[in-house]
């Protein structure tokens, strides 16, 4: 683990890009404990995110989400997952860089669009949206928070995260 030692270990991207589940393979694999801020969200909201988001608004998620964006960067030695909003706020971004290694889980649009497709859970899916014009505006957002890229199109989770543990071993 020499780039990363105690540091945090986290995982930013767009929706669809498996940082849940590559989390989860990290977590496992480094022997770190794995922190998901959607499911930490849901978790002390007791609801699920889109009703949050029908509740309260989208900009009190972004407040919640901050808060514990805070408290994780406080903390070590820790994978986070992160929800593929957080990297929009500056501070968020600044909190992230410095309490750790930011991976950036990037997908060509056409892999995002087959693994998205149906779903019911995520609110900004709802309605008609337009998912490659969200993933444009996204991407310069994820590529100034990350400081490193990895494409998972194509590829199953345990092979990107297996990527990932080559990269912070001192590999590419
Ligand atoms: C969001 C992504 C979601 C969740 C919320 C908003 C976004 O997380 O935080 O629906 O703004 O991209 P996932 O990236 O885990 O789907």
């Amino acid at each position: 683990m020499k780039r990363i030692s105690g540091k945090n270990l986290i995982l930013i991207g767009f929706m669809g890009t498996g940082k849940t589940e590559v989390g989860r393979l990290l977590a496992e694999s480094l022997g770190r404990r794995l922190v998901d801020t959607d499911r930490l969200i849901v978790e002390r909201e007791g609801k699920p995110v889109r009703e949050i988001f029908q509740d309260r608004g989208e900009a009190y998620f972004r407040q919640v989400e901050k808060k514990i964006i805070g408290e994780l960067s406080g903390q070590s030695g820790l994978v986070v997952s992160s929800g593929g909003g957080v990297v929009l706020d500056a501070d968020n971004v600044a909190r992230l860089r410095e309490s750790g290694y930011v991976v950036w889980l990037d997908a060509a649009i056409t892999d995002l669009e087959a693994r998205l497709a149906g779903d019911t859970t995520r609110p900004l899916l709802a309605g008609n949206t337009d998912l490659a014009k969200l993933y444009g505006e996204r991407r310069p957002f994820y590529r100034n928070a990350a400081h490193v890229r990895v494409d998972t199109t194509g590829k199953p989770p345990l092979a990107v995260a297996a990527e990932i543990i080559e990269r912070i071993r001192g590999g590419t």
